[in-house]
């Protein structure tokens, strides 16, 4: 996991006795979408995975994520992280403590520190939940001061800077609007302490709801001691709004692109390029202006990749050069020290090592050998309408412009195609294959067809 807020980077630890709960059954109305709030994406992520990626550093035993009815996509995505999560369902909006109350079923029996994260709150670094869990206390409150507190809960300490209780800004007095120190909503507490509190919360505030910051009260009755970690806004920011998950993508591209810099690629005009959270950058890799990592792309050592391509689900080994204007599509594997050219597209293929494929190019369900040529405005017809099917080209061929490829074909080790061939059946190694219609030349019939026209043309315009 990246930290975007200091200099280390904090290493997976094991850890005894920690769960996470995350929080995310609001429909995130504001966002005016049919996806769930935490499934929309920042830097190729939803926003539930880049939660639980930072809870992953962590090393909990167990994670349980709260969704909303109808909400089955999140799954996949929480299982992708935590292979076994639970999904608990919150069937009505009760409040953040309704949320958690869900969760307890599925946690049954677990004894140690339970984390309870938002998931539209993407941006949290796992040092500083590594932070909120190693303190003392038998609750720990994540706090933050933000430029303008409106509308967070404030955390009311005592004398001794323990948290007493966190006051909702609709519940809360004029003086209790000055404080600056808010709540994140991120709280780390003992399963024992948060289980023998939290069906003491009631709804007797202002929205009605079950408000899981009313433990801190229940806490400080019970003689327990509730303390406060203090993380940078920006780390909690959440995402209520597209606005602020155009936000949250700004400052993840900010952060990936000093990262991948600081790792040793060079980048000509940062800030028009864009990554996705997986991308791997090998070192002295060289990126252009306005080129787009989509998901699951890795790059290795000294590949230089020219202005305006797309590449997403894509690999591509050291010494290779793509674009401008090259796309790569999930399952393009491309060798070492090969040229991907303009407007070329390949998808689902496998490119040898030192193989060209360099202009006006679609090579998709299809294996070309190392050194192979293949020329300008090659197709592989992989598509019958129905089912796709596989080009295999061997090493060293050479396939001249403008080929249509109808696959399933097989092309032998240094075969040679003509140009503007259409090849239907399999090419034997070393054999010329060529489908062209007899060439006719007829002396001076252009020089006359012009004379004709242009005599034409004078005699309409005398009349
Ligand atoms: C909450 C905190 C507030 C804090 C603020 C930080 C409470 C009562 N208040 O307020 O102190 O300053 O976050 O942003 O906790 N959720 C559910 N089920 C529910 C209600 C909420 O899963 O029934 C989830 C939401 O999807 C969201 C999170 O809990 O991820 C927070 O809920 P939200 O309604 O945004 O709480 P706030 O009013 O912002
Ligand atoms: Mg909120």
């Amino acid at each position: 996991m990246l930290v975007f807020w200091g200099t280390d980077h904090f290493d997976t630890v094991e850890m005894s006795g920690l769960a996470i709960i995350v929080l995310a059954a609001g429909k995130g109305t504001r966002m005016k979408s049919g996806l769930p709030k935490v499934m929309h994406r920042a830097a190729g992520r939803s926003l539930l995975g880049h939660v639980l990626r930072a809870a992953r550093d962590l090393a909990p035993q167990r994670a349980a994520v709260v969704a909303g009815p109808g909400m089955e996509e999140m799954a996949a995505e929480a299982h992708a992280v935590f292979p076994l999560a639970d999904i608990v369902v919150q069937a009505e909006r009760k409040g953040t403590g309704d949320a958690v109350m869900m969760a307890r079923k599925v946690l049954e029996g677990f004894v140690g520190s339970i984390l309870i994260l938002y998931g539209d709150v993407p941006l949290i670094s796992s040092k500083t939940l590594h932070n909120l869990t190693v303190q003392a206390a038998d609750m720990t409150v994540l706090a933050f001061k933000p430029v303008n507190p409106s509308g967070y809960g404030r955390l009311i300490l005592d004398n001794s800077g323990s948290v007493i209780a966190i006051r909702e800004e609709l519940d809360a007095t004029p003086e209790e609007r000055l404080i600056n120190l808010c709540n994140s909503g991120i709280i780390a507490i003992s399963s024992e302490l948060l289980w023998e509190l939290l069906p003491r919360i009631g709804n007797g505030n202002a929205k009605g709801e079950y408000y899981l910051t009313d433990l801190v009260e229940l806490c400080a009755g019970a003689g327990r001691t509730c303390t406060y970690a203090v993380c940078p806004e920006a780390e909690v920011a959440g995402v209520n709004d597209r606005m602020q998950l155009a936000g949250i993508e700004a400052t993840l591209q900010a952060a990936y692109r000093r990262m991948h810099m600081l790792n040793g690629a060079t980048l000509t005009a940062p800030e028009t390029v864009y990554f996705s959270a997986d991308t791997v950058i090998g070192r002295d890799v060289t990126i252009e202006p306005h080129v787009v990592f989509g998901p699951g792309v890795s790059i290795g050592d000294g590949v230089e990749i020219l202005a305006f391509s797309h590449i997403e689900g894509a690999s591509v080994a050291s010494g290779s050069r793509i674009g401008p204007f090259a796309r790569l599509r999930p399952g393009a594997e491309i060798g070492a020290d090969a040229h991907i050219g303009n407007f070329v597209e390949v998808k689902k293929a496998q490119i040898g090592k030192g193989a060209k494929v360099n202009h006006l190019t679609y090579i998709g369900d299809a294996r070309v050998g190392p050194k192979t040529n293949i020329g300008a405005g090659t197709i592989t017809c992989n598509y019958d309408g129905f089912d796709k099917h596989l080009t295999d080209i061997g090493a060293d061929v050479f396939v001249g412009s403008n080929t249509a490829l109808v696959a399933p074909v097989k092309v032998g080790d240094g075969a040679s195609i003509a140009a503007g061939s259409v090849i239907t059946r399999d090419i034997p190694a070393g054999a010329l294959a060529i489908t062209r219609p007899e060439l006719e030349v007829k002396a001076s019939w252009a020089t006359r067809y012009r004379e004709i026209k242009r005599a034409q043309k004078a005699a309409r315009n005398k009349s």
